[in-house]
């Protein structure tokens, strides 16, 4: 594999040493709000090298100081992050940060404490979506059940490609969101061990949006 980080069957295992070493400070419990929020948004700004990897490239004709050459940019129409409220927030940043002329879906998802099933409260994408390759983004796949909701609701605005980022998993979300969307590529910074009894994902970090927030 000539990629830095482990792809296999459609999931990417962004084994960077600064994301790895970042996400080992934020699982961390006594990591301050500050530092939890700052951590996520410098590994945002890494997952997105990876995500924007493979996004198309086209010869343009410039100028230096010097002189005439071809040279390369994006090709094309680009990019629609879509962000899963809350804790989807706390990805977007980072991420525009290295992409700002990206435009920006917002979907907003709670999880029913009961069924863990999600329900939809808010939910607006840009009206060029059908022409743009879409990364929806939240940082736990956890039940997947989320995810499932916000990909098929994206889904029927027919964009080119969907990908999902996120920054920590576990074996039964990706299962889940195999299931419902195989086409859609997933880019994590680690597989945790397993999903406990209320939708966490164990050792995990918490709540995701509660320490981004400092709402717990
Ligand atoms: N959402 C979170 O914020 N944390 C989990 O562990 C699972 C879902």
């Amino acid at each position: 594999m000539s990629r830095s980080d482990n792809t296999t069957d459609h999931l990417h295992l962004i084994n960077h040493p600064l994301v790895q070493h970042k996400l080992t400070l934020m699982r961390q419990k006594d990591a301050s709000t500050y530092s939890f929020r700052t951590l996520l948004n410098e590994v945002s700004m890494l997952m997105a090298y990876e995500v924007t990897r493979d996004m198309p490239m086209q010869d343009v004709e410039i100028e230096t100081p010097l002189e005439k050459m071809t040279a390369r940019m994006i090709d094309g129409k680009k990019l629609v992050f879509v962000s899963i409220l809350r804790a989807g927030t706390g990805i977007l940043d980072g991420m525009l940060s290295v992409v700002p002329g990206a435009r920006v879906g917002h979907i907003g998802l709670y999880r029913d404490p009961k069924t863990l099933q999600a329900v939809e409260y808010y939910f607006k994408m840009p009206k060029d979506t059908q022409e743009r390759d879409v990364v929806v983004v939240d940082p736990m796949l956890a039940t997947g059940n989320s995810a499932v909701a916000a990909i098929q609701r994206v889904k029927a605005l027919k964009p080119k490609s969907i990908k999902f980022v996120c920054l920590l998993t576990c074996p039964e979300g990706i299962a889940t969101l195999r299931k419902s969307h195989p086409d859609v590529e997933i880019y994590t910074a680690a597989v945790d061990r397993q999903l406990n009894d209320h939708g966490y994902i164990l050792p995990g970090l918490g709540d995701a949006g509660d320490r981004i927030f400092g709402t717990q």
